[in-house]
C-alpha cells in the first residue's frame, strides 16, 4: 500500500526493516514507503519446541540469535537492497518472552547505531492490528478489531494509529492458549490452532455440545480456561468408556472450536451493534482460522459490516507487521538514533501507546 512520507527531515525515511522475535518465529521484512511491503522472511522454531508441547523460552531466544543474520542477508539478497539502503529499523520490544525480545532489540539497536539510522519500538499487538493494512483491500480508520492470538483476546475501538479503547477481554486464557491446551489434552501436536482446526474437519459437529461461555453475560468479555476443563472432563469420560478414538478427538475438537468461534463472533456482533462501526479488523494467529474468519464474514454481512483480516501467513507473527507499523511509529515522530538502550517490556498493555 502506497503512503505519502511526511516526515520533514533531511533524511527523508523510505526503507523500514521490521524485525520480529517476540515469541517463536523469526520475522524480518522491508517496508518501502513508496512500493509497499518489498520482501519478508521468516523461520518458525515449531520443530524446535515440538517435543516439549510448547514454546521454551530460553531455547526460542537462543535460536533467534542463530536466524537473524542468515535471516537479513537472505532478505537483502531476496530484495537486491544494501545495508545502506535502509533508512530505520524497526523491532518489537514487546509484549512477549523477554529473553526472544531482546535478541530482536539487540539486533535491531545495533544495526541502527551502525548504519546511523533511527531504531523505533513497536508493540507486538499494534502489529497484528495493522497488518491487514499491509493487504491490497485495506480498511480504513475508525474500525472495530478482535485481537485473537496466544496471549491475547480482545476487543478494541481503533480511532486511528495510537488511539485505542478495549472494549473486552479475556479474563483468564486467550482463545490461542485455549486451543493450545485443549490440543495438548487430546494428544495432538503443537502448535494446537492449527491441529485442532485440521482434525476439526474430520468431526461430527452433532456430537458434542459444549457450553458458550460468558454468552449470558451482556459484557464483551470472555473466558476460555472452563472450556478446556470441560474438555478434560470430556476426555476423562470417554477413556472410561473405552470410546477415545480418532473419530471421538475429531468430534471433540469440533465441539471445541465451534464454541469458541460462536462465542467470538457473537461478541463481535454484539460490539460492533453497540459501536455503530461498519468495519471489523480480525488479526492474531486465532485469526487464521478458516470457520472464525467464515463465520464472521457471515454474521457480519447480515448487519452491513465489512469485514478484513491479512493473507493467512500475516495473521501469526511476521516482520512485515513490524515494518509497517514501525513506520507508523516513524509517522509519529518516534524512534531516534540517541537511544543505545536495548530493552523489552514482556508485559505492556496496548492502551499506554498513544
Ligand atoms: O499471533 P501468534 O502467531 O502469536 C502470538 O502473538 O501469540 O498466535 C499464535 C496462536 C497459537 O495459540 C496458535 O495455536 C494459534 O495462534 N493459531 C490458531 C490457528 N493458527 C494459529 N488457532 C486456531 N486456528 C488456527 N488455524
Ligand atoms: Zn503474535
Amino acid at each position: 500500500m502506497r503512503q505519502e512520507n511526511d516526515i520533514e527531515s533531511a533524511n527523508p525515511i523510505t526503507l523500514i526493516l521490521g524485525i520480529e522475535t517476540s515469541c517463536d518465529e523469526t520475522g524480518l521484512a522491508f517496508y518501502d514507503v513508496e512500493e509497499g511491503l518489498i520482501g519478508d522472511v521468516l523461520h518458525s522454531q515449531i520443530t524446535l519446541h515440538a517435543e516439549y508441547g510448547g514454546v521454551v523460552p530460553e531455547l526460542a531466544s537462543r535460536d533467534h540469535i542463530l536466524r537473524l543474520v542468515p535471516l537479513f542477508e537472505e532478505l537483502l539478497a531476496k530484495t537486491g537492497k544494501t545495508r545502506q539502503d535502509i533508512d530505520a529499523v524497526a523491532y518489537t520490544a514487546g509484549p512477549g518472552l523477554i529473553g526472544a525480545l531482546l535478541t530482536g532489540a539487540a539486533f535491531g539497536r545495533s544495526l541502527a547505531w551502525a548504519l546511523g539510522i533511527p531504531a523505533v519500538e513497536v508493540h507486538h499487538m499494534e502489529g497484528h492490528l495493522l497488518a491487514p493494512m499491509l493487504e491490497e483491500s485495506a480498511p480504513s480508520f475508525p474500525f472495530l478489531a478482535l485481537l485473537v492470538s496466544g496471549g491475547h483476546t480482545q476487543i478494541v475501538s481503533v480511532k486511528s494509529v495510537g488511539d485505542y479503547e478495549i472494549l473486552g477481554e479475556t479474563l483468564d486464557d486467550a482463545a490461542g492458549e485455549a486451543f493450545d491446551k485443549t490440543a495438548k489434552l487430546l494428544g495432538l501436536d503443537y502448535p494446537g490452532g492449527p491441529a485442532i482446526a485440521k482434525l476439526a474437519e474430520q468431526g461430527n459437529s452433532e456430537r458434542f455440545t459444549f457450553p458458550r461461555p460468558m454468552l449470558n453475560k451482556p459484557n464483551l468479555d470472555f473466558s476460555f480456561s472452563g472450556l478446556k476443563t470441560h474438555v478434560l472432563t470430556q476426555v476423562k469420560k470417554l477413556r472410561l468408556a473405552n470410546e477415545m478414538d480418532k473419530q471421538c478427538k475429531a468430534d471433540l475438537a469440533c465441539a471445541f472450536q465451534d464454541a469458541v468461534v460462536d462465542v467470538l463472533v457473537k461478541k463481535c456482533i454484539r460490539a460492533l451493534k453497540r459501536t455503530g462501526f461498519k468495519t471489523i479488523v480480525i488479526a492474531g494467529g486465532v485469526g487464521a482460522n478458516k470457520n472464525l474468519r467464515a463465520e464472521l464474514k457471515a454474521g457480519c454481512e447480515s448487519i452491513g459490516v465489512d469485514v478484513f483480516y491479512p493473507r493467512q501467513a500475516f495473521c501469526t507473527d511476521n516482520g512485515a507487521m513490524i515494518a509497517y507499523a514501525g513506520y507508523q511509529r516513524v509517522l509519529k515522530g518516534e524512534g531516534g538514533c540517541e537511544n543505545l538502550t536495548i530493552a523489552g517490556r514482556s508485559r505492556w498493555p496496548m492502551t499506554e501507546l498513544t
